[in-house]
């Protein structure tokens, strides 16, 4: 039996991963994490409340594990908020903004993963993944704009990569990647919906579906990639 965590449990995809998980008699044990209530119910749930920032709160969190973790999602992020809307121009630099979405798109998950990659499972095949973007692709960044998502998303990769390599060295069973999950309907995804085509516009239920695929072949060689909801990898 499995012991997962969901770090961003109210968020539409990381909501769709707890219901998953809720779903799945192979899971014993669901920690969720959000900065509110979580809306499910289920015995196997056991929800803490923080802001994924607050060091100390993630260091209580993962004190207050006493199992071996199997798969860890890390399903936060922002892109726009009371605010903060995406950079169209360079003009749109602004060091609140920046600093804001690099503060929870990049050191928040950096925090989680200083917190969480030691209790991963060393006995058999473990997986911390978090949700980042095709958008965090330098390669592929063929549109510009988004200055402040595209940096914290690109610094996300990095920190994956970083991750994979040093808890590669005492964890041969722990594997840790980054997930573009595809467009989304989610509150993220909403003001940004319109030139999406709606097959091309996932429920978070597919999208999670694809990805609970893709993580079931993962294997150890896999660490430090990003991949995108088909299994496909994302070059950085
Ligand atoms: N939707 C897409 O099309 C799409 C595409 C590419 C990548 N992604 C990535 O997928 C991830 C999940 O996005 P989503 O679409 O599910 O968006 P969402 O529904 O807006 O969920 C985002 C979650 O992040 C949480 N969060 C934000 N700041 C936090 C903080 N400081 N501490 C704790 N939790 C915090 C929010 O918590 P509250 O519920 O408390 O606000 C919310 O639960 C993000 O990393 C996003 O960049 C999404």
């Amino acid at each position: 039996m499995k012991n997962v965590v969901v770090i961003g449990a109210n968020g539409a995809i990381g909501s769709a991963f707890v219901s998953s998980y809720v779903n799945d008699s192979n899971i014993e044990n669901i920690f969720s994490l959000g900065r509110a209530e979580i809306k499910h119910s289920s015995n196997k749930i056991k929800h803490f409340i923080a802001d994924i920032t607050d060091e100390s709160a993630i260091a209580n969190f993962a004190c207050s594990l006493d199992f071996r973790l199997d798969e860890v999602i890390i399903a936060t992020g922002i892109l726009h908020a009371d605010g903060i809307n995406p950079e169209k121009s360079i003009r749109d630099i602004d060091v609140k903004t920046f600093s804001e979405v690099l503060r929870i798109n990049t050191i928040g998950p950096a925090i989680i993963g200083k917190h969480l990659l030691p209790l991963l499972n060393n006995q058999s095949k473990s997986v911390m993944a978090f949700l980042s973007a095709r958008v965090g692709s330098i390669s592929d960044n063929k549109l510009g704009g988004w200055y402040a998502y595209r940096a914290s998303k690109s610094a996300l990769n990095q920190v994956i990569k970083n991750f994979s390599i040093e808890i590669g060295r005492r964890n041969k069973h722990a594997i840790v990647i980054g997930f573009q999950p595809g467009t989304v309907d989610s509150n993220l995804s909403k003001p940004f919906q319109k030139n999406v085509n709606k097959d091309k516009l996932f429920t978070p239920e597919f999208s999670v579906e694809k990805m609970e695929q893709v993580i079931k072949n993962l294997t150890f060689e896999d660490s430090g990639n990003i991949f995108d909801w088909s299994g496909d990898i994302i070059n950085p």
